[in-house]
């Protein structure tokens, strides 16, 4: 059962409740600054948006409203196998369709935890030999840091704690969340 609405200050998913953590109108006015920002870094380099379905959707529709410049966007799929396997890999379920050689790749995420991710997935991008790579994400929990993982631009630095909306779920429920929610834990924090 799930409950929630745009002005809660906490919505509960099944058990878990979640505490309003960043505001739609912070989110966007983060996103604007690294739009910008990208903006100047890329203009010309007419660049190419990776966006890592499913998380990053929302964010990359912001981001990318923010430029006022000539790119192209394209969409991949990966999935990640931790688990118990210390030879986990990751698995591309969609690549890329466009040409990455010599483009100006930037690829869109919506969150780097462990880092895991992006350190399987940045070897696949660099062996179609784009002419640069940078990473963008949404979110970065910077002491979950397992993997080394150099991003370029990120909006928000988090703690390791489970956030969703925005894009981000939870068992697929809370993407279409306006704000960030941060699990609130067993002692109420
Ligand atoms: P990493 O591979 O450990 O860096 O984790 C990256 C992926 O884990 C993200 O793309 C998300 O799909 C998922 N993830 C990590 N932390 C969260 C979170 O707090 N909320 C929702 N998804 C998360
Ligand atoms: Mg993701």
């Amino acid at each position: 059962m799930m409950y929630f609405s745009e002005k809660k200050d906490v919505v509960t998913i099944g058990a878990l409740d979640f505490a309003i953590y960043l505001s739609a109108r912070e989110i966007q006015n983060r996103i604007r600054e690294v739009a910008l920002t990208i903006e100047k870094d890329y203009d010309g380099k007419n660049p190419l948006f990776l966006v890592v379905l499913n998380g990053a959707f929302i964010f990359a529709g912001d981001l990318i409203r923010n430029m006022d410049i000539a790119c192209d966007v394209d969409f991949v799929k990966v999935s990640s196998y931790k688990g118990l396997a210390s030879t986990g890999r990751l698995e591309v379920k969609i690549p890329n369709e466009k040409d990455l050689t010599g483009r100006h790749v930037v690829i869109l995420e919506d969150i780097v935890d462990s880092g895991f991710t992006l350190d399987q997935y940045v070897p696949v991008v660099q062996a179609q030999k784009p002419a640069s790579l940078k990473i963008c994400t949404l979110l970065e929990k910077p002491d979950a840091a397992k993997y080394k993982v150099n991003v370029d631009y990120k909006c928000f630095s988090i703690p390791t704690k489970f956030v969703i909306g925005y894009g981000l779920d939870f068992d697929g429920a809370g993407r279409n969340l306006p704000h960030i929610y941060q699990l609130i834990d067993e002692w109420g924090r």
